[in-house]
């Protein structure tokens, strides 16, 4: 897929400005803050790389305490990503309004160390199996999940994090989900906000 052109049919920031209003970005800054600080406590030493809206609040109460090197994208996000050969990081800050799979899937293919943690925010995900609304392309076309199953809808919105896993799994093959952590029911409408960090392990050949 030409993730420049991602699927933005789940997109929270859109469908927030299309009724007058702007995305925030950090609602639930301590629960973002303790995930971060988990999984940077996992690491020896954190060479981070922050892929939306660098050097916000993140930064500052975070990434400029505990990393070792701290870098942000410029211009837009995943075009940043895709331009990139590899990705030398230990730690991924994926934090855009919507959803997060476009980016995890490219640094699933670019991310060059053996052992990478990721830390999230989906405002897409739940949110759609809350409305019953449209799947992001990437995430139809990765699990084979039609958005007009209506069934499967209601399944991610109540056990969303096997979901999650099932995805990660397919989105980012050649990795191993060492560990999970998922806080959902957050804020926005029927709750719809998700919140994750987890640590993957290369699979060795
Ligand atoms: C939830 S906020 C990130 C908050 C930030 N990490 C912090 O610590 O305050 C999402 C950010 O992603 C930016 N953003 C959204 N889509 C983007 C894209 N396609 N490319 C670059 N930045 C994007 C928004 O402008 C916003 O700054």
């Amino acid at each position: 897929m030409n993730v420049q052109s991602a699927d933005t049919r789940g997109s929270k920031a859109a469908a927030i400005k299309r009724k007058g209003r702007q995305p925030v970005d950090n609602s639930f800054p301590a629960l973002k803050i303790a995930l971060r600080e988990w999984v940077v406590a996992e690491f020896m030493s954190a060479r981070v790389l922050d892929v939306y809206g660098g050097y916000g609040l993140m930064y500052r109460q975070v990434w400029s305490r505990v990393s070792s090197s701290y870098e942000a994208t410029d211009g837009d996000s995943l075009a940043w990503l895709q331009d990139r050969e590899s990705l030398d990081y230990d730690l991924f800050d994926v934090d855009p309004y919507g959803s997060p799979f476009e980016a995890l899937q490219i640094i699933a293919k670019r991310a060059i160390r053996n052992r990478i943690g990721l830390v999230c925010t989906d405002g897409c995900l739940r949110r759609q199996g809350t409305y019953r609304g449209n799947l992001p392309k990437v995430v139809e076309q990765t699990c084979g999940w039609g958005s007009e199953n209506k069934a499967l809808m209601a399944s991610i919105y109540y056990n969303y994090p096997g979901h999650l896993r099932y995805l990660l799994r397919h989105l980012m093959p050649g990795w191993f989900i060492e560990t999970l952590a998922v806080r959902y029911g957050k804020g926005g409408g029927k709750h719809t906000m998700a919140y994750f960090a987890f640590i993957l392990k290369r699979v060795e050949s």
